[in-house]
């Protein structure tokens, strides 16, 4: 049986076999993920956000990924490299931090052009 998982803000989904990790099914999807470790929960850079009711559907974290996010975790955090899906998911990436800045940047700017 296959599975649906959906990246957000993205909004594109793609099906996958049951134990595919969420970073093998972003690429697959079309949806980058930065990594420079290679997928072995070296370098953080792969992190996912998911609801409750989505993180029922990815296996429970190794032990390399609890030692890395810590209490992270607790707050629905996961490494795409590490997760793999055991079923339906929706999973959130993080805005790059260069892009947030931006993004404020120009939200101060138009506040400030309403003045
Ligand atoms: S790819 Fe490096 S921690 Fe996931």
């Amino acid at each position: 049986m296959d599975y649906r998982i959906r990246f957000m803000p993205q909004d594109k989904s793609v099906k996958v076999r049951p134990g595919t990790t969420v970073l093998r099914a972003a690429r697959d999807a079309r949806v980058h993920i930065s990594t420079r470790c290679g997928g072995h929960a070296g370098c953080l850079m792969c992190k996912v956000e998911a609801d409750a009711g989505s993180l029922r559907a990815l296996s429970a974290p190794s032990e390399a990924e609890r030692r890395k996010l810590g209490p992270l975790l607790e707050r629905g955090i996961r490494l795409a490299c590490q997760a793999k899906i055991i079923g339906s998911a929706e999973v959130h990436l993080p805005e790059d931090p260069l892009k947030a800045a931006i993004r404020k940047q120009l939200e101060r700017q138009q506040e400030d052009d309403l003045w």
